[in-house]
């Protein structure tokens, strides 16, 4: 599984890079403009801080607009992936984009039926959003599996983004399930590196060694 951070930090996305665990990166216009400046310039360094897809969202609604903005979002590098939302004119957005060789990142999936779409316009990412959805009493980790069963059932290349992750469980899950990538904001990764027991058994380790040594 692939591990894409959910942010526009750059210093949150060095810091992972360091780790080694970054795969990638996923923004949305929240997310960009969190950050202030000069988005432009924000997004070049994103991509070529990278070694992997970016994926820079769209801001237009029409389908027209869409594919311009999506022309410009490209010329920040080559890992860009354009996000596109999930609605009718975006659907239309995305079979060019395909057809144009651009990769796409299907946005703002809530139902395994709007991943069905995606997959079959040639997005090459779908994004179930799972804490939005669970935030509505609907299980966001029942829709990933849903759309799992789809891609298997009809080997679609599109991979699955689980989105909107709010805690280390929704990664377990997403694992368990088969999930291509989870994107993850900077808290949750730090949330599954840490474990209360490995600080107390690391602290007890050392100050054991340490005794020892004295005698
Ligand atoms: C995904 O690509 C989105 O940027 C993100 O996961 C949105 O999630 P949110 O519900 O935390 O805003």
């Amino acid at each position: 599984m692939r591990f894409f951070l959910d942010t526009a930090n750059v210093e949150q996305i060095r810091e992972v890079k360091e780790l080694g665990l970054l795969d990638g990166v996923t923004t949305n216009p929240t997310i960009m403009a969190r950050e202030g400046g000069d988005w432009r310039t924000q997004a070049e360094r994103i991509c070529s801080l990278v070694d992997g897809p970016v994926s820079l969202e769209v801001i237009a609604t029409t389908h027209e607009e869409m594919i311009k903005e999506a022309k410009d979002l490209v010329s920040f590098g080559e890992n860009v992936v354009v996000k596109i939302p999930l609605i009718a004119e975006g659907l239309k957005a995305m079979r060019e984009l395909a057809e144009r060789g651009i990769r796409v990142n299907a946005t703002l999936v809530f139902s395994p039926a709007q991943a069905l779409l995606a997959a079959k316009l040639g997005a090459a990412y779908v994004s179930p959003f799972v804490g939005r959805l669970d935030g509505l009493s609907q299980s966001g980790m029942e829709c990933v599996e849903q759309i799992r069963t789809m891609f298997d059932n009809y080997d679609f290349k599109t991979q699955i983004l689980v989105a909107s992750v709010r805690h280390p469980l929704h990664v377990l899950d997403a694992a368990l399930i088969g999930a291509d990538v989870v994107t993850l904001p900077y808290a949750t990764l730090t949330q599954l590196i840490r474990h209360p027991l490995t600080d107390s058994g690391l602290a007890a380790f050392l100050s054991d060694w340490e005794a020892y040594q004295k005698g």
